[in-house]
């Protein structure tokens, strides 16, 4: 396919050109976004056993897709920060020098797209045009990856306009990394077994991968570009680039606050986002920005200012119901991409936790038959849906809005069975970014390794910080220096467990309860009272209305054990203690102050005891 007349930007011209000479593909299909192409794509995917159509009466213009067993969720130790010196990328990043991975990447690439189209894919991270947005082009031999590019950004021919003859683009080349031999016959999955390659270089801006066609390590523009190397970005130009949620909270008065939420993968974001307030919360509205990345910029009112850079929602699959999340289920009524879920026998898609009862007859995420009593899940637990974010119904007003939204408070939570208690509020800035730094939470199946144990993840952005760990958080102290007012940082927990090992809260919608308190504090209306460790409410502090919850199992889930606590600061420690050449040491002093809090109180603190 010739280049369209109107692609004019010389650079994006020659470097598409020299990647062609690189990667030599069969043939360069340049994207135009349309409706058109997107269906022809789809149906293209039908034909080659990528994509089965669902039942058009039951899920419309809607489609499933099995990805290989091998190829389910983002590779964390195939992930590369290429910065020219290794203290640069920190100790929580892989590290390979940029002149080396290049010669990698150059010997992987070469010929990788054979027997394959490349697709360029011109897309915005942001609305298009928008001062806060950016742009980018990534070049694939994935035809999955350009249908869920177009849901998930701003995708096609204005993106050109944007751009213009000499605009600036963060290039992204992607390939699966399995060229076909002529003749060769193509597998509805095309991956590479043995070689993953996730590459950024911070310094020139561009992002290499290889290998894998899943998730955040093929839809360059999500992790790759708006996290790791926006992160990057933001810390060079004074704004933040993170992994949270925002969501509106308007109250019955109709007064409204923006709020933003870090939580690691698979740990409530989306859930949070879309939260549907209990009936007893007459009045109450939550509507949502985004659910996964926050771009955040300071204003020249001093106000922080969050825009959504996506367009989508590619969100965990298993768990999601009308019970736990009926927003998200409305989202993907139609038009979406399914990956890893299980099929049902009228056409529609199932997955665990979907329904209370399973259907009798499935066929799973492997393409096998799959009954109830089969022993294994039918989805993935790391299974997908795509969605156009547009599709939400309680989609912000202003989620497109090019000036974003003003952020009151910023919310951090991890998913952690004891310890750490529902709900806390950092005594300042400072102690917030302490506070952001040291969460833990237990992985999920969002990453490919062990599942379930408690890892460090500062501010939910282990996996995704394009730089220094101990910079970042530098980074954030200073960045609540220049604003006169910085937002309210608060803690929460959503996942402690008690003795039986049953949640002791019930989460979901009942969160709002939680809200209510955050967003009145922020505001400067609910009570707090000091705790070893921040700000809490007590008991009768929260709006218990329409929920039978004792005042016993609230003491439980916010008790502080000096014990518990003592052991957590001894992992807060070991990450001080690896991030330490380059760690403020603000966060020794604030520590040392918990430390003194703990041995203050008693050994197992509960305000509302007495
Ligand atoms: P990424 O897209 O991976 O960044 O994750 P996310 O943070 O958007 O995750 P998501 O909202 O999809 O979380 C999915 C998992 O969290 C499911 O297993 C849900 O059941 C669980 N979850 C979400 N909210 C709650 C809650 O309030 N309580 C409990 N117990 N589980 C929850
Ligand atoms: C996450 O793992 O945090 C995700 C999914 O949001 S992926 O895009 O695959 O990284
Ligand atoms: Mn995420």
């Amino acid at each position: 396919m010739d280049r369209p007349e109107y692609v004019r930007n010389t650079a994006l011209i020659n470097w598409v050109e020299s990647m062609v000479e690189l990667c030599k593909p069969d043939a360069v299909h340049w994207c135009d976004g349309s409706q058109e192409e997107y269906d022809a794509l789809c149906n293209q995917l039908v034909e080659t056993g990528t994509f089965i159509r669902l039942n058009p009466a039951k899920r419309p213009n809607s489609f499933l897709a099995r990805s290989d067993p091998s190829d389910v969720a983002r590779v964390e130790d195939r992930t590369f920060i290429c910065s020219i010196s290794k203290t640069d990328a920190g100790p929580t990043n892989n590290w390979v020098a940029p002149k080396e991975m290049k010669e990698t990447l150059h010997q992987l690439f070469d010929g990788c797209m054979r027997g394959r189209t490349m697709y360029v894919i011109p897309f915005s991270m942001g609305p298009l045009g928008s001062p806060i947005a950016h742009v980018g082009v990534e070049l694939s031999d994935s035809p999955y990856v350009v249908t869920n590019m177009r849901i998930m950004t701003r995708m096609g021919k204005a993106v050109y306009d944007v751009l213009g003859a000499d605009g600036e683009f963060i290039p992204c080349v992607h390939s699966v990394g399995m060229p076909l031999e002529p003749g060769q016959q193509d597998v509805p999955w095309p991956c590479n077994k043995d070689q993953k390659y996730i590459v950024h270089f911070p310094e020139e801006r561009s992002i290499w991968s290889y290998g894998s066609g899943y998730g955040g390590n093929a839809l360059l523009g999500k992790k790759c570009f708006a996290l790791r190397i926006a992160s990057v970005m933001a810390r060079d130009e004074g704004w933040l680039a993170e992994h949270m949620l925002i969501l509106g909270v308007e109250n019955p008065q109709g007064e409204k606050t923006y709020i933003a939420a870090a939580f690691p993968s698979a740990c409530g974001k989306t859930n949070f986002a879309m939260l549907i307030p209990p009936a007893a919360f007459d009045g109450w509205k939550v509507t949502t920005i985004g659910d996964d990345i926050a771009w955040i910029k300071p204003g020249t009112d001093g106000k922080l200012y969050a825009i959504n850079p996506e367009a989508g929602y590619f969100g965990v699959a298993p768990g999601t119901s009308f019970d736990t999340n009926p927003n998200a289920m409305e989202s993907i009524r139609a038009n979406t991409i399914f990956t890893n879920v299980a099929l049902t026998d009228d056409g529609d898609v199932w997955w665990e936790g979907m329904t209370k009862t399973p259907p009798a007859h499935l066929i799973d995420w492997h393409g096998n038959d799959w009954t109830p009593d089969a022993g294994r899940p039918s989805s993935h637990p790391n299974a997908r849906f795509t969605a156009p974010a547009g599709q939400n119904p309680v989609i912000d007003p202003a989620w497109e809005n090019p000036a974003g939204v003003p952020i009151k408070a910023f919310i951090f939570g991890g998913r952690r069975s004891t310890t750490v208690p529902l709900v806390y509020q950092a005594f300042n800035w400072m102690y917030g970014v302490y506070m952001a730094a040291t969460m833990g939470s237990e992985t999920t199946a969002a990453a490919v390794g062990a599942v379930g144990n408690v890892r460090r993840d500062p501010f939910a952005m282990l996996p995704f910080c394009g730089y220094h760990m101990a910079e970042y958080f530098n980074h954030w102290l200073q960045f609540g220096r220049t604003i006169p007012n910085p937002p309210r940082i608060f803690g929460v927990n959503w996942f402690r467990k008690d003795a039986n090992g049953k949640f002791l809260w019930p989460g979901f919608g009942e969160n709002m309860r939680i809200l209510k308190w955050v967003v009145d504090r922020a505001n400067g209306q609910a009570v707090g009272i000091e705790s070893p460790i921040g700000w809490m409410p007590r008991y009768r502090d929260i709006d218990w209305k329409g929920l039978d919850f004792s005042e016993e199992r609230f003491a439980e889930l916010m008790s502080v054990d000096r014990d518990q606590w003592m052991n957590e600061i001894v992992q807060h420690e070991e990450l001080f203690i690896k991030l330490y050449d380059r760690l403020p040491k603000e966060l020794l002093s604030i520590r040392d102050l918990i430390i003194s809090s703990l041995w203050r109180a008693p050994e197992h603190w509960e305000f509302w005891a007495d």
